[in-house]
C-alpha cells in the first residue's frame, strides 16, 4: 500500500529555530517560546491544503468576494503532555479551532497503551484532526494516539511533530499509512531508552521545566 507523504518542513526560519531548541543550554522559557513559535510556522505548512470557501465582503473600494477558511472544522489533537507545549502557537495561527486530547502511557508488564484521557469535539466526520506531539521516537504513541482518534471516525488526519526517528516513521506508516507526517527534522536513530538520536532530550521536561 503506498504510503501519505512524509514532509520534511525544510524552511530556514523552522531550522534555525529547531537548532536553538536542541541546544542543551536553552532555558527551559526559550526552549517554550521557541516551540510556540516553530508550531506557528509549521501550522503554515501542516494547513496549506485547508479547504476555503468565498465569502462577500467589501473594501473600502467596492465589494468582492474573497476566500476564508472554516476554523472550526479543524481540531488540534494534543498527544499528553508534550504536545500541549505545540497547542499555543498552532491557535494563534487558527483561532478558532477545536482542541482534543489524547493521554496514555505504555503498561511496563505488558507494554500495552493504556488510555487514560480521551477528549474530542463533537461532530468528528465533519472535522479534519492535527494530532500534535513533538517527538516521533518510537511511533507506539503516535499508533495508539491514532487508533483512538479514528474511532471517533474524523474526516481526515494528519500527525505533526517537530523530530522524528526513522523507526517512528515506518512504525506509523506501517499502521496508519493515511496518516500524513509533518517533521520539521528526520534525525537519526533511538538510543536503548528510546531518545531520538541526536534529539533535543526529553520534550516534556524541556517545555514544562520538570527536570
Ligand atoms: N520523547 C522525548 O521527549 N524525547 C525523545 O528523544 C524521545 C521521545
Amino acid at each position: 500500500m503506498t504510503h501519505a507523504q512524509v514532509h520534511h518542513i525544510t524552511h530556514p526560519l523552522v531550522q534555525h529555530k529547531l537548532t536553538l531548541m536542541r541546544d542543551r543550554n536553552a532555558s527551559t522559557t526559550t526552549f517554550r517560546t521557541l516551540l510556540g513559535e516553530l508550531s506557528m510556522l509549521m501550522a503554515y505548512e501542516v494547513t496549506r491544503d485547508m479547504p476555503t470557501q468565498m465569502v462577500e465582503i467589501e473594501t473600502p473600494l467596492e465589494k468582492m468576494q474573497s476566500p476564508v477558511i472554516d476554523g472550526k472544522k479543524l481540531v488540534f489533537a494534543s498527544i499528553l503532555r508534550a504536545g500541549n507545549g505545540m497547542l499555543d502557537g498552532l491557535l494563534r495561527v487558527v483561532p478558532n479551532a477545536r482542541v482534543g486530547f489524547v493521554g496514555l502511557y505504555r503498561d511496563p508488564a505488558t507494554l500495552q497503551a493504556v488510555h487514560y484521557y480521551f477528549k474530542m469535539p463533537a461532530d468528528m466526520d465533519e472535522r479534519d484532526v492535527i494530532a500534535v506531539d513533538p517527538m516521533l521516537a518510537t511511533g507506539h504513541s503516535a499508533v495508539a494516539a491514532i487508533d483512538k482518534i479514528k474511532s471517533v471516525r474524523p474526516r481526515s488526519i494528519k500527525f505533526l511533530c517537530l523530530l522524528a526517528a526513522p523507526q517512528g516513521i515506518a512504525t506509523l506508516q506501517a499502521a496508519h499509512p493515511d496518516v500524513a507526517i509533518y517533521t520539521a527534522a528526520i534525525d537519526r536513530e533511538l538510543n536503548s531508552h528510546s531518545y531520538i538520536l541526536p534529539g533535543l532530550g526529553d520534550a516534556g521536561d524541556r517545555i514544562f521545566g520538570t527536570k
